[in-house]
């Protein structure tokens, strides 16, 4: 039987805090928030614990675990030949969603790093995680805490709805403020790489590293149209979704192209948009979310999941989205939405070089063709 205990997002409850800790340290599984989406934790340190998650989640085992540290001191109980970097780094960005993949410690389960020489780690700020971290007394390994292959919650109820009745405890503290996941950077080649974009930026990484390698699956550019399958799914909605890459002014006519010819053909469609880009679909009978300003990609971000999932309740078969960039958190946003994308991304093109869908115009479009 899993319980759903509400705790103070700014002052978890001890009371509350002390039982969770107890049932990692029984090895249990606790669904806790995390400043980017809610974790699913046991002692990292318990191979049986550890095995558990993947079940409870139906992960595959060759996918390996974040270890989750109360504080940057804590890295020496799980990694090894630690890099001088790594403390620059966790000096800068710990707590927050930064994870680092360093060499691994003999003592880390090999389910924990799915039997690899590295094991990611990080300290996350979110007070709850912190104070269970802390009174566990022990390293807390944790992945999203959704069934494997839908996207990551957000809010407790997600996680109800994925893994009710195959954990013990969700920790509920309202929606998490960051919304995708952590930033994932190896540190483990002779140039930083990061793996997955996330909470902390690119550029942000850049200000203090000499160079930053990024993963590149994990963006998508030029052509036309990227093949369903090409790119890995693991934060898919139910429904089949297309991004659209380019200029508004080019973007906005062909979704509302796609639109009408999805209707046509009797599909529930629904439309992932910025606030400015309501009113161009008013008149359209889709269900349109809307995510925030493009001018805050951080709300942005924060409502994607959630956004994501509402859809899918709504039942709608066809999910189109707009791109946003991917400058700061839009290259996690971008990532996210590509991986989701099982009916492909959209370039749509200017005919200018410099086809940057990161200097879309504000201003009010006009005229629409359809
Ligand atoms: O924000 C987050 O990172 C959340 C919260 C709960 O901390 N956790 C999370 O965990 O997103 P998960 O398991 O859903 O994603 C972890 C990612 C996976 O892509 C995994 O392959 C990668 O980190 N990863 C874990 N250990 C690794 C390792 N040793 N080397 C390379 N990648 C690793
Ligand atoms: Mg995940």
């Amino acid at each position: 039987m899993t319980v759903v205990v509400q705790v103070s997002k700014v002052h978890p409850e001890p009371g509350v805090i002390v039982r969770a800790a107890a049932i990692i340290r029984r090895g249990g599984l606790v669904a806790f928030p995390t400043e980017t989406v809610y974790g699913l934790g046991a002692n990292a340190l318990d191979p049986d614990a550890v095995e558990s998650i993947f079940t409870a989640k139906e992960r595959p085992s060759y996918d390996p675990l974040i270890v989750h540290l109360q504080d940057a001191t804590q890295m020496e109980l799980v990694a090894a030949d630690i890099p001088d970097l790594t403390w620059k780094l966790a000096a800068e960005f710990w707590p927050g969603p930064l994870t680092l993949v360093l060499p691994r410690q003999p003592r880390v389960p090999s389910a924990v790093t799915a039997g690899g020489d590295t094991v990611a780690v990080r300290v996350p700020s979110h007070p709850v995680a912190h104070a269970l971290i802390v009174a566990a007394g022990v390293p807390i390994a944790a992945p999203s805490a959704n069934r494997f292959g839908r996207v990551s919650p957000t809010r407790a109820e997600h996680v109800w709805t994925d893994l009710a009745g195959r954990i013990d405890i969700i920790l509920d503290a309202g929606p998490t403020s960051v919304g995708v996941e952590s930033t994932v950077l190896s540190l483990v080649e002779a140039t930083p790489r990061i793996l997955r974009p996330g909470g902390v930026s690119r550029e942000a990484l850049a200000r203090l590293l000499e160079s930053v390698e990024v993963e590149h699956h994990t963006i998508v550019e030029g052509g036309t149209a990227v093949s369903p399958g090409t790119t890995p799914q693991h934060y898919a909605p139910e429904a089949s979704l297309t991004l659209f890459q380019g200029p508004r002014a080019q973007v906005l006519p062909a979704m509302r192209r796609a639109a009408l010819g999805y209707i046509e053909a009797g599909e529930r469609v629904g439309l992932l948009l910025v606030e400015e880009d309501l009113s161009v679909f008013a008149d359209l009978p889709v269900i349109r979310e809307a995510l925030g300003s493009v001018d805050s990609l951080s709300q942005i971000a924060q409502r994607l999941y959630s956004a994501l999932r509402a859809l899918d309740e709504a039942g709608v078969e066809v999910i189109l989205a707009r791109d946003v960039g991917t400058t700061g958190l839009g290259l996690a946003i971008r990532d996210r939405l590509t991986r989701a994308a099982a009916g492909g991304v959209v370039v749509m093109s200017d005919g200018s070089a410099a086809d940057s869908p990161d200097s879309a115009p504000s201003g009010p479009l006009t005229p629409l063709a359809s």
